[in-house]
């Protein structure tokens, strides 16, 4: 990869230690695909947060930064910990866990990143406009920022993500050139999806079926922000998509450039909600992955008429900027009230959850990773009848 005088200066070390390990990083990371050069980028999102997932050797590695005093150069937050930094008590985390997570939290931040420690970043004021590189690595976030801002990020690893925070700047490969965005596949939707949870359903079969392709979704109604969540956030688990397209594309001509075509129907929308369908009662139900917006937080508010039953805890994962506009409008004083937990800078998957028998959610992500992350049976159902199940009601 072709590196300029100013660049080759970091590599040498002029700018010390931790520039010259983020360029090392880049420069590998650059030839491994080919990159023909660096470019700039306007904001970065890392993951690679929790104790839970990067233990101590995460701190050892992060530890090698932050001695050299690094700042990121440009706008950059962190996707979610493994512990609510306040209440993780509560959630059954140790004293030595606790001690770990909030060392790493401390390096992150004395390198200039914002401890949002949530996963929709675009929610809270990382964004992107038509066109920016950016540099992210949550895979959900990865996949909404290409797909529904028109940004241009790949896949990054927590890793080279923060390389590229503290350098500004990212290889040119993958899905920053312009020629690797074209959709590949066309999948044409002839199913109702009736709610969010339906829109993970359709992402997890994409994803599960055509790997990393992008897609090009045909049929598709107008689409709101959980809808939109859900189906990216699912798409990127099942599979490694990390960008789409929702366009009434002008089929016939679509076809003719790229003969693999796909129908997503009601029969292939039932098969997969019985997949996901609970056979017994859960005895945790977890809403949250990705972080539940500040209207899901009213909308929980709302529908929870009788409190939590005594059988099933009611665990909420946010942001703490949303939790404390929940609070300002008192959907958390609510929610509480009847029994649940909302928690914040943490998420259902990267937490050492205690034990249960069985997780039920509304989010097709997290039903999927509960059982190898957490070793914790898992099921999805739409949210309103995750909290039906809540307050008592039968599977
Ligand atoms: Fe976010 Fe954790 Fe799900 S990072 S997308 S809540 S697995």
């Amino acid at each position: 990869m072709y590196l300029n005088r100013e660049e080759e200066k970091i590599l040498q070390g002029e700018y010390g230690e931790a520039q010259r390990l983020a360029m090392k990083i880049l420069c590998a990371l650059g030839d491994f695909f080919k990159a023909e050069r660096l470019i700039k980028i306007e904001s970065a999102h890392i993951s690679g947060v929790s104790y839970k997932t990067g233990g101590d050797a995460l701190i050892e590695v992060l530890e090698r930064f932050v001695k050299g005093e690094t700042k990121t150069l440009v706008a950059s937050t962190l996707n979610p910990s493994g512990m609510d930094l306040d209440r993780w008590r509560e959630m059954g985390v140790t004293e030595g866990f606790a001690q770990k997570q909030s060392e790493i939290i401390k390096i992150y931040k004395a390198m200039g990143i914002l401890d949002l420690c949530s996963c929709i970043p675009y929610e809270l004021g990382n964004v992107a406009k038509l066109g920016d590189h950016i540099s992210f690595s949550e895979s959900s976030a990865v996949t909404f920022m290409n797909s529904f801002f028109g940004a241009y990020t790949n896949r990054e690893s927590g890793l080279s993500a923060l390389a590229s925070a503290i350098v500004g700047k990212t290889p040119e490969y993958g899905i920053h050139l312009p020629e690797n965005r074209m959709p590949e596949i066309l999948v044409e939707l002839d199913a109702e999806l009736n709610n969010p949870t339906d829109y993970g359903l359709l992402g997890y079969s994409i994803g599960k079926s055509f790997g990393s392709k992008i897609p090009l979704l045909h049929k598709v109604p107008s689409i709101d922000l959980q809808q939109a969540k859900q189906l990216s956030a699912a798409m990127a688990a099942s599979g490694s998509v990390p960008l789409f397209y929702i366009r009434n594309y002008e089929e016939r001509k679509f076809e003719k450039e790229h003969p693999e075509k796909v129908i997503f129907d009601q029969k292939k929308l039932k098969a997969l909600r019985e997949d996901f369908a609970p056979t017994s009662q859960p005895d945790i139900v977890m809403v949250g992955c990705p972080h539940t917006s500040l209207s899901i937080l009213k909308k929980i508010s709302e529908t929870l008429v009788s409190p939590v039953s005594n059988q099933t805890k009611l665990w909420i994962f946010t942001s703490r900027p949303i939790k404390l506009m929940a609070e300002s409008m008192g959907y958390t004083q609510k929610i509480e009230r009847m029994g649940g937990k909302i928690f914040c800078d943490t998420c259902p998957v990267v937490c050492p959850i205690p034990r249960f028998d069985l997780a039920l959610t509304d989010s097709i992500k997290a039903a999927h990773y509960l059982p190898t992350m957490s070793k914790i049976e898992s099921a999805s159902l739409p949210l309103e009848d995750c909290l039906k199940i809540a307050m008592g009601g039968k599977v």
